[in-house]
């Protein structure tokens, strides 16, 4: 699609995301699961996964078999490991197309090897053991009982063991290296019992820039790849490049006189005779109903000024004489020499950056660059 047809749209730099990608193997000397979940964390789901499958990555992790199903369709011959829960139902095709499904309770796992004899195969499984995080994977002390009890199942693959960190993008914080001792601990245990995993990983982003002690056969990797930092206390290093840019147009320029209200509810009145332009994107693509955001026209930044509504924005354009009706919008991305990033949306909004990209909504049109 050409931009030029579009009055909001995203522009995805693929080769931005294989940049990253070849960072980040550069950086653990690892394998890299590539995390495309929710559609690519915004990014738009299968270019994503066909420009990563072609930077060398071979594993990719969903939270959803339906996801699985269409990383698949987009990189044949990948690995894919369901994060979440399967349903009963979809085991069939998890076996059928190879699937990896996540095992943190033991009747789940009988579920799963139920059905796949029923599918007349094995479902593969990775163990996910909660050291901390107090979400999914398995928390009792008997740790090589309950390994020996799913890998015994007749109908299951084992693959591997995973495990996920609840503060490390908080370097400072014990949380982190406690859980990796915890791991550490399960880990030695498995092997003195015989168990020996053929994949171990850990590290989402933050970890894996900040406990590489922690990388073991493979990094699950999101954020980075996509060239956005997970929090203030953890940015990603120089050379990562972000890979999206969030433009709109502008669809109105006029002036209104000093103490003229703007959008619903009047929540601002021109503190002088004002240049107010409306840029068409609002609430409904995702870019929050909130105050106190910027966008940039003519390589300014500008303010967003009144309520976002569902469509449209205002900006306050007195510093930019030049704007007109069609002028480019940049509401995350650069323009000139200016940058307004999905972290300082994140910290405008008081959310997360990956909240800002992953609320981009599906009205909005991806275009992809190489
Ligand atoms: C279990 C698990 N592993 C890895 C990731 C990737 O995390 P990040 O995007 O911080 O790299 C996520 C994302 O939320 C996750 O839930």
């Amino acid at each position: 699609m050409d931009s030029s047809v579009c009055t909001s749209w995203l522009e995805i730099d693929l080769s931005a995301i294989q940049n990253n990608i070849q960072l980040l193997k550069q950086m653990t000397r690892k394998k890299i699961m590539a995390v495309v979940k929710a559609n690519a964390y915004g990014h738009g789901m299968p270019d994503v996964v066909r420009a990563a499958h072609e930077a060398g990555v071979e594993w990719f992790g969903v939270a959803r078999i339906e996801e699985a199903l269409q990383v698949l369709d987009n990189a044949p011959g990948a690995r894919v490991l369901v994060m979440g829960y399967t349903p009963p139902q979809m085991v069939a095709e998890a076996v059928r197309r190879h699937i990896t499904l996540a095992v943190y309770d033991f009747d789940t796992a009988a579920m799963y090897s139920a059905k796949a004899s029923e599918a007349g195969g094995k479902a593969s499984i990775h163990i996910k053991f909660d050291t901390g995080m107090g979400r999914l994977g398995y928390n009792q002390p008997d740790t090589v009982d309950f390994a020996r009890r799913v890998i015994e199942l007749p109908n299951l693959e084992f693959g591997g063991v995973f495990t996920h960190f609840a503060r490390a993008d908080e370097p400072g914080q014990d949380t982190t290296p406690k859980q990796i001792e915890r791991f550490n601990q399960v880990l030695h245990n498995l092997n003195q019992n015989g168990i020996h995993p053929p994949l171990v990983h850990a590290c989402n982003t933050s970890a894996t820039l900040n406990f590489p002690q922690a990388y073991f056969d493979m990094v699950r990797t999101g954020i980075s790849i996509y060239g956005i930092s997970p929090s203030k206390q953890t940015i990603l290093p120089q050379g990562f490049k972000p890979a999206l840019t969030f433009k709109s147009r502008l669809t109105s320029v006029k002036t209104l006189p000093a103490g003229h209200g703007v959008s619903y509810g009047h929540y601002y009145f021109t503190p002088t005779e004002q240049c107010i332009g409306v840029v068409g994107a609002g609430y409904a693509d995702g870019f929050r109903r909130r105050l106190h955001s910027y966008a940039l026209v003519h390589g300014k930044r500008v303010p967003v000024v009144g309520i976002v509504a569902m469509d449209q924005s205002m900006v306050v354009l007195d510093e930019v004489p030049e704007a007109k009706i069609g002028d480019e919008v940049v509401l995350i991305g650069s323009q000139g020499n200016e940058h307004i990033g999905a972290e300082d949306l994140a910290a405008d909004w008081g959310t997360i950056s990956y909240e800002v990209v992953c609320g981009l909504s599906a009205r909005l049109p991806r275009i992809y660059h190489q």
